[in-house]
């Protein structure tokens, strides 16, 4: 897939990466060797809790350059001195930030060398949070994160999944990937914050409406639309709530996400999200949705099955009809015929700002593909972006969306 270079930005940047105490150590590698690929330069310092899992020799056969561990090495010292490196640095990023590190780090804690350079640097500090689950979601560890990103620390992840202990949840590291693009995208000083101070709620992906313990009705949704869309407003400086059905997608940088299963789970989810200026509806929400899903695995018995299936509430329609005034409310149509048309009279139906048609049920474009070719439509006009890589598309209609905010 074509789209932009994900490292841009990072060439000739100074990095200072200091590493955590949590097995994601070992995710710090790649990230060395990605951000060096970008043409970053870069010096690693370690707590004593990261080498029981990563060996500072490691780091520095990756780096090109001798690895910092403590306050204590005189003949480091003399190289560089910790104030010095604390100078040195254009950026600072901390992964993993275990959830003892984040609370050293709010509480300006100077006791090993990691903490001593994060609190003499005035380089911007990146996070990269990885921990049990129940550690992250503990309020002391939220209570210090707040803290933290009152400060202006930026944080990228933790992404869920499986954990180290067999249990899953939000503490997975981000992978090295994310966190070069969140810094390369903290970096493209070119992106416009105009979208600073608003908060902006998108929905993606599918949902799934349950028919026994077993079964459910779906669609093809990957969610890929609704989370480039989140990650672009993230980007220009949103306060960005992604409300996703059930995807396999890591969550983008900056972006606050709340994961469902059912339209009546994301119609609660967005609800719960707002008040925000803008809503973005890209969900491929069920229509409709088993009247009593069967408490047992449905059996088979008569040659044919008929399903009993209610209307599931129109999240969109709602969110536009509701009283408190949002500055823009965009839906999504995926039509597979008729594609303008269609997408006028939901535009009307539901009272929309703004709506975005696409067709699917083709090869290269709608669900599931890495591309996608769409038409905006609003009351008075409309526009056509030409068959990109969603990411690319994403950017563009945050472009228009922006125009239409000051229209
Ligand atoms: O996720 P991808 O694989 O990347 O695919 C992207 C996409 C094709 C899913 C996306 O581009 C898209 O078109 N999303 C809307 C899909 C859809 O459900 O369209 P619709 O025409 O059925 O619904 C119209 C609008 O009403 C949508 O904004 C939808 O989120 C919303 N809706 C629909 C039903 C419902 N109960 N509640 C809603 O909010």
């Amino acid at each position: 897939m074509s789209g932009p270079d994900k490292t841009q930005g990072l060439a000739g940047q100074r990095l200072l990466l200091c590493v955590g105490g949590g097995i994601a150590a070992y995710k710090a590698l790649e990230l060395v060797r990605r951000l060096r690929d970008g043409g970053a330069e870069v010096q690693v310092a370690m707590t004593a809790g990261a080498q029981h899992f990563v060996t500072p020799l490691s780091f520095q056969a990756l780096s090109g350059q001798p690895t910092r561990t403590t306050l204590w090495d005189s003949a480091a010292e003399q190289a560089m001195g910790h104030i010095e490196l604390a100078r040195w640095a254009d950026r600072v990023i901390v992964a993993p930030a275990t959830a003892d590190l984040m609370a050293r780090l709010a509480h300006g804690l100077a006791d090993d060398l990691v903490t001593t350079l994060c609190l003499a640097t005035t380089a911007p500090i990146m996070l990269a949070p990885a921990m049990n689950h129940r550690m992250w979601q503990h309020p002391a560890t939220q209570a210090n994160l707040a803290t933290l990103r009152a400060r202006g620390v930026q944080v990228v992840g933790p992404n869920d999944g499986p954990l180290a202990e067999g249990e899953s949840g939000p503490g997975r590291l981000a992978e090295p990937h994310e966190i070069v693009a969140a810094l390369a995208g903290q970096a493209a000083a070119q992106v416009p914050q105009d979208l600073a101070g608003l908060k902006v709620v998108v929905s993606a992906g599918p949902t799934y409406e349950d028919l026994d313990p077993v079964r459910y009705l779906g669609n093809r949704s990957s969610g890929k639309m609704g989370f480039a869309v989140a990650a672009s407003a993230a980007r220009r400086g949103a306060r960005v709530t992604l409300v996703a059905g059930p995807v396999q997608l890591p969550t983008p940088a900056g972006v606050d996400r709340v994961d469902v299963r059912s339209a009546a789970q994301m119609h609660a989810a967005v609800f719960a999200a707002l008040p925000a200026d803008i809503y973005i509806g890209a969900a491929a929400v069920a229509d409709y949705t088993p009247r009593e899903p069967a408490a047992n695995k449905i059996k088979k018995s008569s040659e044919s099955l008929a399903l009993d299936l209610v209307r599931t509430p129109d999240i969109l329609a709602e969110v536009a009809a509701q009283t408190q005034a949002l500055k823009l409310v965009v839906g999504f149509a995926a039509e597979t015929n008729n594609v303008a048309e269609y997408a006028r009279r939901k535009l009307e139906a539901k009272r929309l700002d703004m709506i975005v048609a696409n067709r699917v049920g083709i090869a290269d474009g709608g669900f599931e593909s890495d591309q996608n070719a769409m038409t905006a439509y609003w009351k008075d006009g409309e526009r056509s972006f030409a068959s990109a890589p969603k990411t690319r598309l994403a950017d563009d209609l945050m472009d228009l969306i922006v125009e239409r905010l000051d229209a």
